[in-house]
């Protein structure tokens, strides 16, 4: 099927068509060009988002999609209909794909396993999955680096919490890039060190050619698992000084939104080493050849 749930899914030869069709739209979308008018996708997040929401929006229209925006607040959801009653109904109205978040992976792992009528698109499941993100962190470092052969990506902070990292680990380890872990002892996730082994946070900053900083996930926090703002700076956050230890062609990335003074300080930011604002326009074209490919499209 043509459903996207994670990219442990995707063989490196997927990954790469996604890469070539994500090049292919950043270099040759124009006003105007909008090849699959007429054709309906919906977006249903029941999650808070800005980046992925905004950038699969901008993307679908991009494509000339025809785009509906779902409200959890104002919907039958509300009256208790389930999601999988929700995207039928969609799929009844003639919408071909629905682009879902869900803090609860299994609500929209359960929508694969059942005929919704509807291709699915996970944009953020739990702590499990997060493809599209993984797909445009692919993306930049390519983009960056041309053969990403050898590198090593050190992924530091908020490990256990973290989708970003797990989807990031089935599309690295599949370009021979070697993946490195960080962060406090609260938040190490010790059956992922078995794929990708911890350090300390001034040794992965000196063997990472990417230093992808991780955003604290109170939101998905139990317990309290850090002092302070300060102290979790002051400990685990990229301030200027560690970002003077960096290799010299090594560049910064965070998926966004980052916490200033938590994890990255504002100096570092808007350095010229870091990739955050071109994550977030890669973004956009990723969810364009993602789009794509759902709606079975987008094969040369
Ligand atoms: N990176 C990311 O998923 O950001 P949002 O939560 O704002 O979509």
């Amino acid at each position: 099927s043509s459903h996207l749930f994670d990219t442990d899914q995707l063989s490196k030869w997927e990954l790469e068509e996604i890469l070539e069709r994500a090049a292919y739209w950043e270099q040759n979308w124009r006003p105007g060009l909008g090849p699959y008018q007429g054709r309906f996708v919906a977006n249903l997040f029941f999650e808070p988002s800005t980046r992925t929401r905004f950038s699969f929006e901008v993307a679908e229209k991009k494509l000339g999609l025809e785009v509906l925006n779902f409200s959890e607040e104002v919907s039958s959801t509300a009256k208790g209909e389930s999601i999988y009653d929700t995207v039928k109904t969609l799929a009844s109205l003639g919408v071909e794909v629905a682009v879902i978040r869900h803090r609860e992976e299994k609500a929209i792992r359960e929508l694969l396993t059942r005929d919704t009528g509807c291709t699915i698109i996970n944009a953020g499941a739990g702590k499990t999955a997060h493809p599209t993100q993984a797909l445009l962190d692919l993306y930049t470092m390519k983009k960056h680096f041309g053969d990403m052969t050898g590198l090593t990506v050190a992924m530091v902070g908020d490990i256990r919490h973290s989708r970003v990292v797990r989807s990031n680990l089935w599309t690295l380890g599949k370009f021979g890039i070697r993946v490195i872990l960080s962060g406090p002892d609260s938040m190490r996730d010790f059956e992922l060190e078995k794929i990708a082994p911890y350090y300390s946070f001034e040794e992965a900053i000196r063997q990472a050619d990417v230093v992808m900083m991780l955003r604290v996930q109170l939101e998905r926090h139990d317990e309290k698992l850090f002092s302070s703002a300060e102290e979790y700076c002051k400990n685990y956050g990229l301030t200027g000084d560690r970002l003077q230890m960096m290799k010299p062609n090594a560049i910064l990335m965070h998926p966004g939104p980052f916490n200033r003074g938590v994890e990255v300080v504002a100096e570092v930011v808007e350095h010229p080493r870091s990739k955050i604002f071109e994550q977030k326009a890669n973004g956009v074209f990723i969810r364009m050849a993602v789009l794509e490919r759902a709606l079975g499209g987008g094969r040369r």
